[in-house]
């Protein structure tokens, strides 16, 4: 690949997918094994014996956090980086038949992520570890198991008791899916599809399909590939007569419709295996369609047109629900970064789970999928350091034959910020280069990254590694030099902003940007309420505000893009504050799920919705100087009036994206009118708050699936006698559940609340709390009741189908 330019002409189809609505690798054979385990907090010696008595053990279904049910504590070994919750080590088992006519069937169980230091074993006999937290394995069982009759035992052992081995919150468990899939022996292997799409015009593309077929028997056996349009109609097929291992299959699409981050069109692949005459395997892959390239002066291309990446970095928890994969919960942070206008998402800084890159396939993001936090040198003293001698190369393969045929994904990345990068290491070059060479020895479609804050020429793994795209992390001021440093290279913006902001928290003046001091004794005396205001203007010591990064990404096309740090919070590195702040304040989407006022800044950049978000709240002392900020688009011009008394109206000065008053408080109601050619185009209302005597609430959905995964999310507002959000209330709210649902999670979006997640109430912050509802596997109704002292309760019916 030439540095000049990187054209990667390429159609990816993603492997398997983990419900209903997507395809699966092997339909109707690779089912949920997520269903009644028994789980036991603390080491059991022996846990494994197929004859120990576990009827005490706790029951529950897969996938499983325990962190996420403890307590916070100022002493948790993990640290506040790691969210002050427990680790330690928990045992899992399930017990389960075999049919009699399985016997002679070749069966394998699969773990989408097991954190951390797996080690499983079936019917006693044990089957293997799995040190890294983020990986996905498979083990086959087929030798182990009793057909018929007697019960099988799976046992997995699971410890994350050496703390602290993180930065972020990991959770523990098994906080994945888990699949079994029975095959006849004649099968396609386990992630055995590989589609690249090298030539892509308007009139075709050129899908190539390499399958690995395993076929042990002595009969010839046909591997039939069929391309299905998205409706899935057939639009080609190709048939080859007895096959063995490797099967090359070259096929055309007329007209392809072209993947995109607006129109994510996903084709599919199926994999036909026939052995005289009966079908004996089908294994189905998405395909997108799409040529990209990195351009050293142009930046970013999707399909010939040039793209910004808006992307954001999130780490893989779900608030509330901790680490435990629900699809819905991830569809729901994805929705709600599309319709801020992002349209990418960086898997900081880990491989994610599969079901997130489905929904980046099905929604259109522009997905960098990263690898490793850590190389040889420690974060922490117990990460993956000690795991990589032994792990590193399988756990980066495993990463790239797993996601490889996802159309979403645009750019790998070997690491983040790892200490190699450093006082001129020559192994932050050695290191690269091995890991880029394995990566190209299974994918050569996608440029390889690696995120560096080490942003210089002395950086070896920038300098020496043999990397196809430079990826900064932060030193914006340095931006507008980074093609002069890094002369002939394309740059992406891995990481960028760290922005700190609390929701509904507000420090004046607006248009001064804290960065916050690194010394603690600083942070406390600017920070004694640990809070960090939500205007634009708090960010880390290394960071950038909002509007400060996006106006030098967008002015400077060399810059491919960014994934700012970070879309939602997350548990864990409570930056700048040490205890009792446990989460993060980088989100621009709280960890409720809740927007923060920069939200409306990138929506009014990013997207055409109509926008017109006024801020602060208006409830403050009378006489206070209040600065008031308007995020608009589609519009000239703001006019702002006070209790009907204008305040002025005001554009956009220069490159400037927001406009603001500074007004003297007085109760009553702030009205914002935004205007274009003289016509009204949006009008927004703040108004002040009386007393707190009620609640709302919000379900995001009023109808789920009633399969006992689904969520419904239900935002409380607590509200005066006018339905006005009282901005500082902070009432105590209990929920109770009855029919055919229970609660998932509690949360308010508050990084120094220490309140259970698991719980059944939950303080309101800033007016608001959250409450997860999830059905059970059968129909019906499920009835929420939310009371709170002084509070006319509230109630809403969620119907499950
Ligand atoms: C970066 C790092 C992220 C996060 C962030 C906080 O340097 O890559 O993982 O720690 O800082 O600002």
């Amino acid at each position: 690949m030439t540095r000049k330019l990187i054209i990667i002409p390429a159609g990816f189809f993603i492997f398997l997918a983990a419900f209903v609505c997507f395809a699966n690798s092997h339909p109707g054979k690779r089912v949920s094994f997520n269903q009644d385990w028994r789980f036991q907090l603390g080491d059991v010696s022996n846990g494994q014996d197929v004859d120990l008595n576990d009827t005490q053990w706790r029951r529950l279904d897969l996938p499983h956090d325990w962190s996420i049910e403890g307590e916070f504590s100022e002493k948790a070994p993990s640290g506040t980086g790691g969210g002050a919750l427990p680790g330690g080590i928990g045992w899992y088992r399930k017990t389960f038949s075999v049919p009699l006519t399985a016997k002679g069937k070749s069966i394998f169980i699969e773990f989408d992520g097991v954190y951390r230091n797996s080690e499983v074993w079936i019917n006693d006999h044990y089957l293997g570890k799995r040190p890294y937290g983020y990986s996905s394995f498979v083990y086959e069982l087929t030798q182990h198991l009793i057909y018929g009759g007697g019960p099988n035992v799976i046992a997995v052992k699971v410890d994350n008791s050496q703390q602290p081995n993180s930065r972020w919150y990991s959770g523990s468990g098994i906080y994945r899916n888990v699949w079994l899939t029975t095959l006849d022996p004649v099968h396609i292997e386990h992630w055995g599809t590989y589609v690249t799409t090298p030539e892509v015009s308007s009139e075709s593309a050129t899908v190539v399909i390499k399958t690995q077929v395993q076929n042990g028997s002595k009969s010839p056996v046909n591997l039939t590939t069929i391309i299905q349009d998205a409706n899935g109609r057939d639009v080609t097929r190709s048939t080859e007569k007895g096959v063995r291992a490797i099967v090359d299959q070259t096929l055309k699409v007329p007209a392809p419709v072209l993947w995109s981050d607006e129109r994510p069109y996903v084709y599919k692949v199926v994999s036909q295996l026939d052995q005289g005459g009966k079908i004996v395997d089908r294994y189905e892959t998405p395909l997108g369609i799409r040529t990209f390239k990195f351009d050293v002066e142009k930046g970013f291309f999707l399909n010939g047109k040039p793209l910004k990446i808006r992307g954001v970095c999130n780490h893989h928890d779900l608030g509330s629900l901790g680490a435990a994969v629900n699809t819905r919960a991830i569809e729901r942070q994805l929705e709600m970064l599309k319709a801020m206008g992002v349209n990418g998402i960086r898997t900081s800084h880990n491989p994610p789970a599969p079901e997130l890159l489905d929904l980046t396939d099905r929604m259109g993001f522009i997905v960098m999928d990263e690898a490793f936090d850590v190389w040889k040198i420690q974060k922490t003293k117990y990460d993956y350091h000690l795991d990589w001698d032994e792990w590193h190369k399988r756990d980066l393969e495993d990463m790239v034959l797993r996601d490889r045929n996802h159309p979403s994904i645009f750019i790998w990345s070997i690491g983040n910020e790892v200490m190699e990068q450093w006082n001129d290491n020559p192994a932050g070059g050695t290191i690269t280069k091995e890991l880029t060479a394995i990566i190209r020895s299974l994918d050569r479609t996608r440029p390889i990254t690696s995120a560096t804050n080490g942003v210089s020429r002395n950086n070896k793994v920038i300098m020496e590694g043999d990397l196809d795209l430079v990826g900064t992390n932060y030193h914006h001021a340095q931006l507008p030099e980074f093609a002069k440093m890094f002369p002939g290279r394309a740059i992406i913006g891995a990481e960028t902003n760290s922005s700190l902001h609390m929701r509904g928290s507000y420090a004046m003046p607006s248009d001064e940007i804290r960065r916050w001091p690194r010394k603690e004794e600083d942070i406390l005396k600017l920070g004694p309420t640990y809070e960090c205001s939500a205007y634009d203007n708090s960010t880390a010591p290394w960071g950038s505000a909002h509007e400060e990064q996006w106006k030098l990404v967008k002015s400077h096309d060399f810059f491919s893009g960014m994934y700012i740090w970070t879309g939602w919070d997350y548990i864990g590195e409570p930056t700048p504050f040490p205890w009792p702040a446990v989460s993060s304040y980088f989100g621009i989407i709280d960890l409720a799920g809740f927007p923060k006022d920069p939200f409306y800044f990138y929506q009014s950049e990013w997207t055409d919705t109509p926008v017109l978000h006024v801020f602060p709240h208006w409830n403050w002392k009378a006489g206070e100087t209040i600065d008031v900020v308007a995020y608009y688009n589609n519009a000239d011009e703001v006019e702002l009036f006070l209790n009907d008394r204008s305040q002025g109206t005001k554009r956009k000065q220069g490159d400037d994206m927001h406009v603001f008053w500074r007004l003297k408080f007085e109760p009553g109601v702030l009205k914002a009118v935004s205007r274009k050619n003289g016509q009204a185009v949006l009008t927004r209302e703040v108004r002040t708050a009386a007393q707190a005597s009620q609640m709302v609430l919000i379900p995001d959905r009023k109808t789920i699936k009633a399969d006992g995964v689904d969520l419904s999310f239900v935002t409380v507002k607590i509200v005066d006698r006018n339905g006005v959000v009282v901005p500082l209330a902070d009432n105590v709210v209990k929920f109770e559940v009855s029919g055919d649902g229970s609660i998932a999670g509690v949360d308010n979006g508050n990084q120094i609340s220490h309140e259970s997640f698991k719980g059944k109430q939950r303080k309101a912050f800033h007016g608001m709390a959250l409450v997860i509802v999830q059905s059970k596997p059968k129909a019906g109704r499920i009835y929420l009741k939310a009371t709170g002292e002084n509070l006319a309760p509230a109630s809403v019916v969620i119907n499950t189908r």
